[in-house]
């Protein structure tokens, strides 16, 4: 049997395994994912290394698709490819039905090899070069106008083109939500998006297809949801009755929250977080009831991002070292950083031994491997102790974190999917040290 680990005694209420008002706390870990052991995975793939859930995934897509398909006849996701732009991963939202939203040509040029037709792409962002912008009028792709920089760039493209840009414009807007969003897109409340549109339909040479917004990032009262809404179809119906023209879609951006929790919630997120049903509703209302005609719905357009993918990563590791910080505070060294989970600065993630533990936790702050101040995972986190090998999971870091990672002193690992029949599949390689020479170059004098 293996030696058992000393833990140094503390006082505290004992509250494990002891039945309580509600139920009888379960030990808090998670060995294994759709079925693999952690360990095993770790054994096989590396560590850390990422996992992606396609069941996980899937599950969450269909309860959102269900949510808004059952309140609103014509729905449409775009999966918003920043969120989590590996191939595979894009891939299982196309097949689930999904056009793609992106917002650099490295994206769209992802999304075009991925199999999505040009005219299924939404082009979003505010950095559109004079380049990336001919691309996507020759794909007809529905381009997303941020500001009027780019509305005369187009205007000077088109003047040469004999394809129709198709347009929406970004519209940023106050919808109770603080500080407000108002930097991407042309401002309501202003007057200058409806100079926007002004400028558009009075040009035979572009089309206005539709108007989008994406009111913040981690909203979590679905009520602003409505009321950007309904300020979107007050500018539909006002459209109609200027122009005579209808507009063909309302693209209500992402920005559903997640159940991660944000560093300095009082609740956690799981706990907080509004349904898919809730924003379906909120929306869904706000267009069905506005005057808009019924033979003129538009089509809805979600481009959720963090809320479909969040619970279908995980990232596994492992404890490296344990050490007593001056004050006392106990503290544990994982082999996973900042580096490979960029949420952990502004989520308090949950992470979880990989294996069965002791009852017994203590306050502990986990670092990351780096030799960084900043590389803090968690800054105080009730956790057994773990000897140096010994598995952890995180959970829930679909999102951003495997497009926003760095490679920043060591490399980046595996990613790995699980598919819907519990089949293990690399989905991104491990980098190694060639994988940066073979774009590194030494000038002739220093070689
Ligand atoms: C235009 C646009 N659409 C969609 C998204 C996805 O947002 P989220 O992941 O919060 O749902 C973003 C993210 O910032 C965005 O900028």
């Amino acid at each position: 049997m293996a030696k058992k680990i000393y833990e140094r005694p503390v006082i505290k209420k004992i509250s494990g395994g002891v039945p309580g008002k509600f139920n009888i706390p379960k030990r808090n870990y998670i060995d294994e994912i759709d079925g693999h052991s952690v360990q095993e995975l770790m054994d096989e793939y590396g560590s850390p290394v990422y996992v992606v859930s396609e069941k996980t995934i899937v599950e969450t897509y269909r309860k959102a698709h269900q949510a808004f398909a059952t309140r609103y006849p014509k729905v449409q996701f775009a999966w918003s490819y920043k969120t989590n732009y590996l191939d595979a991963v894009c891939k299982v939202y196309h097949r689930e039905g999904s056009w793609a939203e992106v917002v650099s040509g490295f994206e769209f040029d992802k999304a075009l090899n991925n199999g999505v037709p040009g005219s299924h792409i939404i082009f979003n962002g505010p950095g559109k070069s004079e380049e990336d912008l001919k691309k996507a009028i020759r794909h007809k792709a529905l381009i997303h106008v941020d500001h009027f920089d780019e509305l005369y760039l187009i205007m000077k493209i088109a003047a040469q083109s004999d394809v129709k840009p198709r347009l929406a414009i970004r519209i940023n807007m106050d919808t109770g939500i603080y500080p407000r969003w108002d930097r991407f897109g042309f401002n309501y409340e202003n007057g200058e998006a409806w100079n926007a549109i002004n400028r558009i339909l009075l040009s035979d040479k572009l089309e206005l297809a539709g108007l989008h917004t994406h009111i913040g990032t981690y909203i979590m009262t679905a009520n602003a949801y409505g009321v950007a809404a309904s300020k979107l179809a007050n500018l539909a119906v006002r459209i109609e009755k200027k122009f005579n023209h209808v507009i063909k879609y309302i693209d209500m951006g992402g920005g559903f929250a997640s159940q991660n929790t944000l560093k300095g919630a009082y609740l956690p997120g799981r706990d907080t977080t509004p349904s898919f049903d809730e924003f379906a509703e909120a929306i869904s209302n706000a267009i069905i009831n506005s005057d808009i005609k019924p033979a003129n719905l538009p089509v809805l357009f979600l481009e959720t991002g963090r809320a479909l993918i969040d619970d279908a990563g995980y990232l596994l590791g492992k404890v490296l070292a344990n050490k007593r910080l001056a004050d006392g505070r106990r503290s544990t060294i994982l082999n996973i950083g900042l580096n490979l989970l960029f949420t952990s600065l502004w989520y308090q993630h949950d992470i979880y031994p990989g294996k069965e533990t002791s009852f017994h936790t203590e306050n502990t702050v986990l670092y990351g491997p780096l030799c960084m101040n900043i590389d803090i995972i968690r800054e105080s986190i009730e956790f057994p102790l773990m000897n140096p090998g010994d598995p952890v999971v995180i959970k829930r870091i679909g999102a951003y974190n495997m497009t926003q990672w760095l490679q920043f002193i060591d490399l980046r690992p595996k990613v790995i999917m699980i598919d819907t029949e519990k089949k293990v599949h690399i989905i991104r390689e491990n980098e190694t040290n060639a994988t940066f020479q073979s774009i590194e170059r030494v000038p002739e004098y220093l070689r």
